[in-house]
């Protein structure tokens, strides 16, 4: 499966959604999530997002390893997300900084 990674933190530009096949992203307050069980590995959304914030389960760094649970949990936990919507305001001077996990809101 494809894994959303720290940088959509604040980003959730959210054109990742508008080019999954099979519906796999979920929605929370300030992240999407991909559904480990209906991503099918397509690989259409990782060049979609403006933030690079989405890798093929393999290649997540070493560093962010913990994102590739926190998908599958979050996916269970939040609504499906279906249709692309506005970026929060400030979703560009996010859109780089590292280490946002402190900032995910559940
Ligand atoms: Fe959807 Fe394909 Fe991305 Fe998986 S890799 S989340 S199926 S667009
Ligand atoms: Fe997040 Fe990128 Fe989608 S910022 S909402 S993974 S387009």
């Amino acid at each position: 499966a494809f894994v959303v990674l720290d940088n959509c933190i604040k980003c959730k530009y959210t054109d990742c959604v508008a080019v999954c096949p099979v519906d796999a992203f979920f929605e929370g307050p300030n992240f999407l999530a991909i559904s480990p069980t209906i991503c099918i590995d397509c690989a259409l959304c990782e060049s979609e997002c403006p933030a690079n914030a989405i890798v093929q389960q393999e290649k997540v760094p070493a560093t962010q390893h913990g994102f590739i649970q926190l998908n599958a949990e979050l996916a269970e936990l939040w609504p499906n997300i279906r249709e692309v919507k506005t970026p929060p305001a400030d979703a560009d001077s996010w859109n780089g900084v590292p280490e946002k996990l402190r900032y995910l809101e559940t």
